[in-house]
C-alpha cells in the first residue's frame, strides 16, 4: 500500500473543510445526515470543527463490490428521517460513480428537506458517471482504489489513521475475491 494522505495532512484537510462549510452556512441550525459506514472517521472528526447547531443521522447505504467495482446500491429504507422543513448537509467518505450520493440527495429531498448540500472527504476525478454536484469537496484523487480513514477494502482496514492506495500486491488473488463490501 502506499500512504497517500498522512494524519496530518488529513486533519488540515477537515480544518479546511470545515472552515468552508461554516463560512457557507452561517449560525443557522445544520442536520447532517452521514452515509454509513465510510463516513465514520470523517464526521467524528468535523462535527468537532463546526460551530453551528447540529443534529446528526446516519443513514445505511452499500453497494456490492467483488474486487472494487461497484454492484447495485442498496440503501436502507426502513427508518424515517426527520428531516422535513430543515437544512441538510448529506457527508459521504468519497465520490466516485456518484451514484450513491445522487440517491441519496432524491431521497433527501422528497422526504421534504428544505436544502440538501453535500460534503465528501475525497473525490476522484474523471469517475462520476451521474450529474453529481458536492459541495464541499476536501481531497481529488486519481482514480485509484483507496483504504483507511473510515474507507475500506472488504470490510477490513478502516482503522488505518491514514489513507493509501491498495496496490496489485494488496489483492489477493482472483478466485478468492466475492465477498460482500461495502458502505
Ligand atoms: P459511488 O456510488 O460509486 O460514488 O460510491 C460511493 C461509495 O463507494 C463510497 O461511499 C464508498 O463506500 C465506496 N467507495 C468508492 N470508492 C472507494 C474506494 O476507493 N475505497 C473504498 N470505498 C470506496
Ligand atoms: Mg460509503
Amino acid at each position: 500500500m502506499k500512504v497517500l494522505l498522512n494524519e496530518r495532512q488529513l486533519q488540515q484537510g477537515v480544518d479546511r473543510l470545515a472552515a468552508e462549510i461554516s463560512a457557507a452556512w452561517g449560525p443557522r441550525p445544520m442536520t447532517m445526515i452521514g452515509v454509513l459506514n465510510g463516513c465514520i472517521v470523517f464526521i467524528a472528526d468535523l462535527i468537532r470543527r463546526l460551530k453551528m447547531p447540529v443534529r446528526i443521522e446516519l443513514i445505511q447505504a452499500s453497494s456490492y463490490r467483488g474486487q472494487t467495482t461497484r454492484g447495485p446500491l442498496r440503501l436502507a429504507a426502513d427508518r424515517q428521517l426527520e428531516i422535513r422543513g430543515r437544512h441538510v448537509l448529506l457527508v459521504d467518505d468519497i465520490l466516485d460513480t456518484g451514484h450513491t450520493l445522487a440517491a441519496l440527495q432524491n431521497r433527501l429531498r422528497e422526504a421534504g428537506a428544505a436544502s440538501v448540500r453535500t460534503a465528501v472527504l475525497l473525490r476522484k476525478a474523471g469517475c462520476q458517471e451521474v450529474e453529481i454536484h458536492a459541495d464541499f469537496v476536501g481531497f481529488e484523487l486519481p482514480d485509484q482504489f483507496v483504504v483507511g480513514y473510515g474507507l475500506d477494502y472488504r470490510d477490513q482496514l478502516r482503522n488505518l489513521p491514514y489513507l493509501a492506495a491498495m496496490e496489485p500486491d494488496d489483492f489477493p488473488p482472483a478466485g478468492q475475491q466475492n465477498t460482500f463490501s461495502g458502505g
